[in-house]
């Protein structure tokens, strides 16, 4: 961002009501004008600034949600369209809602607290106030992407976190957000095809940005507010994960599946160490994690036998 704008934005930031604009002109030496152009040049970027003729100019609050509908309905030229809500279930209930009644891809359901959240492989997920929420709408036109859309979702999300929150979390096989070896964050992908053709995706994610870690999680959990010692504004957040989720996505969906992976690999936390799967049906495997081939599969040496696996729970032993 311009230096000019920073000024601004500093010094919008640094008052919690309206800033005149002949304030502004007047502490940063700027004409009238400039202040005009600089404030645009502001909401181009996302930011929500009020106007009021008397009284000036207000940042809005860039941690609360509910303004997340009002921000620029695009992401790098790409439609979105976010709903937003206080409470609910689960944001992959509302959204499978919306997509079967036709929503549209970029549709993004995000809301303050979830009362039964899920998590991958039928666990429970914790989704107190303070956190990310979301789920977003996708209908690839390439059943293949579904495949390679887990690592990718996982890229997307730690890339989106490092730009807003500064600090880059590994990624656990196939896309648990690590840090420091405690969960940061993790994504649910669910899908709906009838017959074999694919009509929707639903990638769900979920992100300790603000909130508590209850007590029965610390030590295996943490949020972006313990790792900072600061907050995090969740608005530009999930502006920046949904920006980076279809960067990644449109990798996918132009054949470039194993850019994705190259990238993965730059994040892992995974590869190189001793794990144990256990896998879907309930059995389980141990050996070295060695690779993630192009689908995004984990790729297992069990002494000396090289094990491909689709989908498991993963366990670091050392
Ligand atoms: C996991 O690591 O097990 C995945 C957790 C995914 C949680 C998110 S929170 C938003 C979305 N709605 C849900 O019910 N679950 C996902």
């Amino acid at each position: 961002m311009k230096y000019l704008a920073l000024e601004v934005l500093k010094l919008l930031k640094s008052s919690s009501g309206y800033v005149s604009g002949s304030e502004i002109a007047r502490k940063l030496g700027l004409s009238r004008s400039t202040v005009n152009k600089v404030i645009n040049e502001l909401k181009r970027l996302g930011y929500v600034i009020e106007t009021h003729p008397r009284l000036g100019y207000k940042l809005l609050d860039l941690d609360d949600l509910s303004l997340s509908p009002l921000y620029p309905p695009s992401v790098n030229g790409r439609r979105i369209s976010i709903h937003y809500m206080e409470r609910c279930s689960s944001t992959q209930d509302v959204a499978d809602t919306l997509a079967r009644e036709g929503a549209e891809e970029g549709t993004v359901v995000v809301a303050e607290e979830l009362s039964s959240a899920r998590g991958r492989l039928g666990r429970k997920w914790v989704a107190p106030r303070g956190g990310l929420w979301m789920t977003i709408v996708l209908r690839p036109s390439r059943v293949e992407c579904l495949h390679s859309l887990s690592i990718a979702m996982g890229v997307a999300v730690a890339r989106g976190i490092e730009l807003i929150a500064g600090v880059e979390p590994k990624l656990k096989w196939p896309n648990d957000l690590v840090i420091d070896g405690r969960k940061l964050g993790g994504i649910l992908i669910e899908a709906r095809a009838e017959a074999d053709r694919l009509l929707y995706a639903l990638v769900g994610i979920g992100i300790n940005v603000n909130n508590e870690i209850p007590p029965e999680l610390q030590g295996f959990a943490v949020s972006l507010r313990e790792v900072l010692g600061k907050r995090v504004p969740r608005v530009p957040l999930l502006r920046s994960v949904v920006t980076h989720l279809f960067e990644e996505y449109d990798k996918l969906l132009s054949g470039h599946a194993s850019e994705v992976v190259k990238e993965w690999k730059q994040l892992s936390y995974t590869l190189g160490k001793h794990v144990r799967v256990k896998l879907v049906d309930g059995s389980v495997v141990e050996g070295v994690a060695i690779d993630v081939d192009r689908l995004g599969r984990l790729i297992i040496d069990s002494e000396g036998r090289r094990i491909v696996i689709d989908s498991g729970d993963v366990e670091h032993l050392r």
